[in-house]
C-alpha cells in the first residue's frame, strides 16, 4: 500500500458542498459530561477548516458498542453538545444517522454550517460494513473525509465501504497521526528505539515480531518483561508471567539479535506482596525477587539505564507503560522515563511519538503528554499499524471509488 497516495481536501472546491466527516467521537462521558475531550479538540481545525472553507459539514461517528439498535446511553447528544461548547458555535444534531431525520438535518445546513448525526452503531449494517448501509450515509455527501484514524482499523460501513461510494479524502488528523507513525517507523532518524510496555507478551507478539526488524533498540517492561526473565530462567516470584509464552520470548529475543536489535530488560524492579496501592513495596535486582514478592514497576537502575540508551538515539516510538502506573507507588519507573523523555525531546535530541490509551493515560499522569513530539489519539489502531498491518480505513481511502 503506497501511503503518499493518501489526498487531502487542499486545493479541492468544497464551497457549498456537503462533506461527510468520519470522525472518532467516541470519548469518556460520564452523567451525560465528556471527562476527557482530547480526541474532540484535535477534529477541532479539520472541521473548522471545512466551514471556513464554506462547506456543509456532517459529522458521524461511533460511541461505544451498543448492539446494532438504538440505546440511550450510547446517544451522541451529550458529545455533540460538547462539541457545540469547543467549537464555540452551533452544532445541529440529527436523531438518527441516515433516513429522513438525518437527510432533513444535511439538507437544512447552509455553507459553513456544521452537524452531528447520531451514533452509526444504532445500527446493524455499519460494523457489518453492509453497502446498503453504506449507500444510505453517502446519500448525505458529496464528498467523503475521513479524520478518524483511531477506528481506521475497523472494516466498517462508515469506514470503508462509503469510501469507495464516494470521492474520499485524508482529514488533517488522521494525515498526521499517519505521517507520525512513519517518521518513527519508516524513515526514523537513527537509531530508533522502541518501547514496549503493558502487561502480556501474547497480546504483542506481532507487535515485537514487527519492531525487531525496524528498531535499534527494543527496551521492554511492564508484566511482559517478567515472561522474558521466565524464558532465562530467572525466577520472578509471585509475578504476572506466561509461562506458556517463554518459547515465544526466546524465539523473539532469537530474531532481534539477527537483526542486530538489542533488547533492553529491566536490571532491578520494584516488588510487593500484592498490587495494592500503598502496599510496602522495595526496590531489588530482577534476580533476586523474593518467592512471595512480584515485580510491579521497574526500577531506579533499570530507568537510568533506559534513559541512557534513551540518551543516544534520535528516535522514540512508546507504547505500554513500564509497571502497573494507575496504582501508587508503582508509576513512577514509567513517569521517570517520560520526563526523561520528554526532556530529550525538548532539548531537541529526540523525536518522541507515543499511542495507545495506558500509554497516553501514564503521560498525562506524568505531566509531560504536550513535551513529546507526537501523541496519537489512537489505541487499537495505533497497535495494529505497529504490528505492520493494513488498516482497512486507510487502505480505502487510497484504493479510492471501486
Ligand atoms: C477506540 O476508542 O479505540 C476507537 O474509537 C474504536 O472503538 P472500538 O474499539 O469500539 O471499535
Ligand atoms: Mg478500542
Amino acid at each position: 500500500m503506497n501511503l503518499d497516495g493518501l489526498k487531502t481536501t487542499a486545493g479541492v472546491d468544497v464551497r457549498a458542498k456537503r462533506v461527510l466527516v468520519r470522525a472518532d467521537l467516541n470519548v469518556p462521558v460520564k452523567a451525560g459530561k465528556v471527562t476527557d475531550a482530547t480526541r474532540l479538540e484535535r477534529l477541532l481545525p479539520g472541521l473548522r477548516d471545512l466551514a471556513g472553507r464554506g462547506a456543509r459539514v456532517v459529522v458521524i461517528s461511533h460511541f461505544g458498542r451498543p448492539k446494532g439498535a438504538p440505546e440511550a446511553e450510547f446517544s451522541l447528544k451529550p458529545v455533540a453538545d460538547k462539541l457545540t461548547e469547543l467549537l464555540g458555535r452551533p452544532v445541529a444534531f440529527a436523531s438518527d444517522c441516515i433516513g429522513p431525520a438525518a437527510e432533513s438535518a444535511v439538507a437544512a445546513l447552509q455553507p459553513g454550517q456544521i452537524a452531528v448525526l447520531e451514533n452509526l452503531r444504532f445500527h446493524k449494517g455499519e460494523e457489518k460494513n453492509d453497502p446498503a448501509f453504506a449507500q444510505a450515509l453517502a446519500r448525505l455527501g458529496d464528498i467523503y473525509v475521513n479524520d478518524a484514524f483511531s477506528t481506521a482499523h475497523r472494516a466498517h460501513a462508515s469506514t470503508e465501504a462509503v469510501a469507495r461510494l464516494l470521492p474520499a479524502y485524508a482529514g488533517p488528523l488522521l494525515m498526521e497521526e499517519v505521517d507520525a507513525l512513519r517518521r518513527v517507523l519508516d524513515r526514523p532518524e537513527r537509531p530508533v528505539a522502541a518501547i514496549v510496555g503493558g502487561a502480556k507478551v501474547s497480546t504483542k507478539i506481532p507487535v515485537l515480531t514487527n519492531l525487531i526488524a525496524k528498531v535499534d533498540k527494543l527496551i521492554i517492561g511492564g508484566g511482559m518483561a517478567n515472561t522474558f526473565f521466565l524464558a532465562q530462567g530467572v525466577n520472578v516470584g509471585k509475578s504476572l508471567a506466561e509461562p506458556d509464552f517463554a518459547d515465544t520470548a526466546r524465539e523473539i529475543m532469537h530474531a532481534a539479535k539477527s537483526r542486530s536489535c538489542e533488547v533492553v530488560l529491566p536490571a532491578d524492579a520494584v516488588v510487593a506482596a500484592k498490587l495494592e496501592a500503598g502496599a510496602p513495596a522495595r526496590i531489588c535486582p530482577v534476580l533476586e525477587v523474593p518467592a512471595d514478592q512480584m515485580i510491579l514497576d521497574v526500577g531506579p537502575k533499570a530507568v537510568s539505564h533506559y534513559s541512557d540508551v534513551l540518551s543516544r538515539c534520535r528516535t522514540l516510538l512508546w507504547n505500554g507503560p513500564l509497571g502497573a502506573f494507575e496504582i501508587a507507588p508503582f508509576g513512577e519507573g514509567t513517569f521517570q522515563l517520560a520526563r526523561s523523555a520528554a526532556a530529550a525531546t525538548r532539548a531537541g535530541r529526540l523525536t518522541s511519538v507515543a499511542g495507545g490509551g495506558d500509554t497516553v493515560a501514564a503521560l498525562n499522569a506524568a505531566g509531560v503528554t504536550g513535551q513529546f513530539t507526537y501523541v496519537s489519539t489512537a489505541g487499537g489502531a495505533f497497535l495494529e499499524w505497529l504490528e505492520g498491518r493494513e488498516l482497512p480505513g486507510v487502505a480505502a481511502l487510497i484504493r479510492g471509488p471501486r
